[in-house]
């Protein structure tokens, strides 16, 4: 086997929509800088509903969208960086939920790349022929991880969940997967920290340069970040065409993380592509992380704009730093 074949897909966004109008009560801003500088119109954030509980809608719908039985499923791969809990994981949560009682679960972090990563451990498990079917579930609640008083961040996420189940395919498939530990700094979110009583006023100045100071928040320095995705992502669809011994020009649809409609457009002159070939969603959503990819694939796949056999590329970059693409035929 060469590749995967995406079964079924499915989504999940919370109901209560905000405008960047909305968000001008909370913060300084307005619709016209965040419209133009991220193409942003509209986010959806949770307003209590559990990120596995969104993770498992998704994962419902892809399940019956590939007409599968849950029981049949091997492996479920959860991609999050705002968990419900630190253990047990989201997939073992969603496992839970849809009754996949024969499959295996862990959670990968990823981040914004999370998607790409997870579809390319599922192709490795799959080739290997451990598994025969796996669901990947990306779900996000970053409006947990979100200052709602730093304009620089809160005006550009939302919340949501994705899902596909993966079987084996004949078709092409390759991978590009790239970290840059060294550049972390550039977008982080701090997890819990040490408040043991044995924790000294010494070992606190000690290993002071290693915390972060910002409370669990993202905090994100946007101008680096800027750099590097309009850097990664022309880069992660370049390699990984040459790598699959195809030509950029002979995709039918690449499929962007959606962080800002400026890295796409900016990716898309460099890769020297019309516009339109990059499939584009952030408008209604804002940036929902590793939940943004799959999303964008149930769309087009409900919508019917995706036909079997084109070929399609994936290009996911952020926090870790991360980044990365896969071409597949869809
Ligand atoms: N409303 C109004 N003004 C704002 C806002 C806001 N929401 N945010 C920042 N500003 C101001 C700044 O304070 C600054 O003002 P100053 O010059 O008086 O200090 C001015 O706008 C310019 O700020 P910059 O940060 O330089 O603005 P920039 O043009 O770079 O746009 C942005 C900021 C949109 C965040 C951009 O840097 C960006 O898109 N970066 C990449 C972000 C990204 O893609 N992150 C996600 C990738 S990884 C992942 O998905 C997790």
């Amino acid at each position: 086997m060469s590749g995967i074949f995406i079964a079924g897909t499915g989504m999940y966004v919370p109901p209560s929509i905000y405008t960047n109008d909305d968000m001008s009560k909370l913060v300084e801003t307005s619709n016209e800088w965040i419209k133009d500088r991220t193409g942003i119109k509209q986010r959806r954030f949770s307003t209590g509903e559990p990120n596995f509980y969104m993770g498992a809608i998704a994962a419902k719908q892809a399940i019956e969208d590939a007409g599968i039985d849950p029981l049949s499923i091997d492996m479920i791969i959860g991609s999050t960086i705002t968990p419900d809990y630190c253990t047990p994981s989201l997939a073992c949560l969603v496992q839970s939920e849809i009754n996949a009682d024969n499959a295996f679960c862990f959670d990968i972090n990823a981040a914004c790349s999370g998607f790409i990563y997870a579809l390319d451990a599922a192709h490795t498990y799959l080739s290997s022929g451990k598994v025969k079917t796996v669901l990947i579930v990306c779900s996000e609640n970053l409006s947990k991880i979100i200052d709602f008083t730093d304009r620089k961040t809160c005006v550009l996420f939302g919340d949501g969940a994705g899902a596909v189940v993966v079987t084996s395919g004949s078709g092409l498939f390759e991978s590009y997967l790239k970290s840059e530990g060294k550049n972390a700094q550039a977008l982080l979110c701090r997890a819990l920290i040490n408040t043991s009583p044995f924790v000294t006023e010494a070992d606190n100045e000690k290993y002071a340069k290693y915390k972060q100071t910002n409370g669990s928040y993202i905090t994100m320095d946007g101008r680096e970040t800027y750099r590097f995705s309009t850097r990664a992502l022309p880069e992660a669809i370049e390699a990984v065409c040459s790598k699959a011994g195809i030509g950029v020009d002979e995709l039918t649809l690449i499929i962007p993380h959606q962080a800002n409609l400026r890295i796409v457009k900016t990716s898309a002159e460099k890769l020297n592509i019309p516009l339109d070939k990059m499939f584009t969603n952030i408008d209604r959503y804002g940036n929902t992380s590793c939940a943004s990819i799959p999303i964008c694939l149930d769309e087009l796949k409900k919508s019917g704009k995706l036909t079997r056999g084109d070929k399609i590329a994936l290009a996911g970059f952020g926090g870790g730093l991360t980044y990365g693409g896969i071409v597949l035929e869809w």
